[in-house]
Order: C-alpha cells, then sequence, then structure tokens
C-alpha cells in the first residue's frame, strides 16, 4: 500500500508508469484484444500487454494501487495509459472499486451480438481443454437441459448486457463509457477506432491504411510502420454449428434483454 496515493512513479530516463486513464472492462470475446491492438497503432497510447485482473482478483486487489501501477508499461508522461480486463463488465465489485480509483476515468465497452459471444465464449473455453486434452460437452450439451435453454450456463449470462451495465451505471454517466461496436470493429474497423480517438480526446493519428484485409485470417489485420500483423491464431476461430431451431431459442431468449439494454443506453445495435 506504500504507492497508494501515488499517481505515477518515475523511473531515470524520465519514462514514467502512469496508472490508466482508461480501461477497456470487456466484454469477454467482444474482441478486446483487437481493440486494444488496434488502440496502439496510436503513438500517444501506451497499453499493458496482459489482463492485469486487479479490480476483481482479490489476490491482486489486496497489494493496492501501488502494485496496480507497477503492472503498467513504461510511459511517456503526455501517452495514455489503457489496460483491459474483459471480465471486468460482468463483475458486480468492479464499478465501485474503478470509481474509487478515479471517478472521472473514461471507459471502453466493446459488445458484440450476445449470441454470437456466447458461442465464441463455448469455443474458447473447449479449446481451453483441448489443450489440456481434457473432454468437454458439445454446444448442444451446454446449451439444453430437460428439453430447454439452459439458462444457468454462465456464458448467458454473460451476454445479459443490460445486467452488467446497470452496474457500471451505478457509478458512471454513460457518458464516461463509449460501447465500441464488436460486429462493427471485425467488419470494418477504422471508423470504430475513429469514435474511440475522439472519445479519449487523442489527435486523430490512425489512419485507414493501418488496416488491410488478410483473406487467409478473414479478419482485418494491422499495418504499422511497414510491419505486417494479424491477431493471435486464437482469435477469430470457427465456431461450433448449431441446429436452426436452437440458435433461434438463442436469439429469442436475448430478445427482451437486448431491448432493455438499448434503452439504457439509448442507442440500438444490429443484433439477431
Ligand atoms: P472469435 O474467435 O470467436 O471469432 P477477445 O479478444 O475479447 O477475446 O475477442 C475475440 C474476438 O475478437 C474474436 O472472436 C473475433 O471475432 C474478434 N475480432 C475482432 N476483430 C478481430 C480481428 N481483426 N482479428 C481477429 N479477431 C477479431
Amino acid at each position: 500500500l506504500v504507492d497508494d496515493h501515488l499517481p505515477e512513479s518515475t523511473t531515470p530516463n524520465g519514462s514514467v508508469r502512469q496508472l490508466p486513464q482508461t480501461i477497456i472492462i470487456g466484454v469477454r470475446k467482444g474482441g478486446t484484444r483487437a481493440l486494444l491492438e488496434m488502440l496502439s497503432l496510436h503513438p500517444d497510447v501506451a497499453a499493458a500487454e496482459n489482463e492485469v485482473h486487479f479490480f476483481d482478483w482479490e489476490e491482486h486487489y489486496r497489494h493496492g494501487l501501488g502494485w496496480y501501477l507497477s503492472q503498467m508499461p513504461l510511459s511517456s508522461p503526455h501517452q495514455l495509459t489503457v489496460e483491459k480486463t474483459p471480465a471486468y463488465f460482468t463483475s458486480p465489485k468492479v464499478p465501485a472499486r474503478v470509481h474509487s480509483m478515479n471517478p472521472a476515468i473514461r471507459l471502453l465497452l466493446i459488445l458484440r451480438d450476445p449470441s454470437e459471444r456466447v458461442l465464441s465464449d463455448y469455443t474458447q473455453v473447449f479449446y481451453n481443454h483441448v489443450q489440456k486434452r481434457k473432454p468437454y460437452p458439445s454446444i448442444e450439451e451446454v446449451l439444453v437441459r430437460d428439453g430447454h435453454l439452459n439458462v444457468d450456463y454462465k456464458a448467458l449470462n454473460r451476454s445479459l448486457y443490460h445486467v452488467h451495465m446497470e452496474n457500471w451505471l451505478r457509478f458512471f454517466p454513460l457518458g464516461h463509457i463509449h460501447i465500441v461496436d464488436g460486429d462493427q470493429l471485425i467488419r470494418d474497423p477504422f471508423p470504430e477506432i475513429q469514435k474511440v480517438e475522439r472519445f479519449l480526446k487523442l489527435a486523430p493519428q490512425i489512419h485507414a491504411s493501418n488496416f488491410y484485409f488478410n483473406k487467409t485470417k478473414g479478419f482485418y489485420c494491422l499495418r504499422d510502420s511497414g510491419r505486417d500483423r494479424c491477431l493471435h491464431e486464437s482469435k477469430g476461430r470457427a465456431h461450433p454449428h448449431v441446429d436452426p431451431k436452437l440458435l433461434h431459442k438463442l436469439h429469442e431468449y436475448f430478445h427482451e434483454p437486448n431491448k432493455k439494454f438499448f434503452e439504457l443506453v439509448g442507442r440500438t445495435f444490429d443484433w439477431h
């Protein structure tokens, strides 16, 4: 707790570690890594490479802000520091904790079609098991119980965006939370990134030429100082085939929650 009141720590060459002025709070599988990498194209942005899990993991949070600061990248004083931990959005304790660090912080939230997000969530956990050579149930087995949609499947809850958003809006005004359309970021990233630049009051320094569509990957990749790179192969994986009737049930399940979410944020999204 020694550093608890230090806004930044300086190193001999003048670079500093700063608490984040913006955080990508989620949502898990929304496109958080793509957003962080794309935002990092900006020269005035310094991003923490790993997910920090400060506000949601007790074993980290109890170390205090000094520890959090030590997890931040070195930056120039004029740069904005950003970290992303997708689990923050759906962790009920986190909004109050972020608010107590900085009530004026600007937050970034990237969302995608909630049903698609469920399939992406399932795919991630499925591959985690495959890697460890452990069995994992099929998508039907996790989604259906006694002939009905299994509403206890955790991934469904994470896609109930209005529930989680309400927790955040108890602590932050809507104007301080910028929602990135994750489906749009996949289809055409540049306009979405321009909106983020404006929200963070960054000079427009990311360009259309920083993005190119890679046919092999099937996604946009990044071009920076002549260097091309795509996201890791774990980003942009094929999702399992789902029986159309079951998919329809999933879409139906999210219909009302989505409406509630649109009302909450005064904006609609092109979701099923
Ligand atoms: P899928 O792998 O299910 O397609 P996160 O980084 O939050 O885990 O999100 C992962 C998702 O980011 C991927 O989910 C993918 O759809 C999305 N994404 C968005 N832009 C991307 C890009 N340019 N390259 C790869 N994946 C991208």
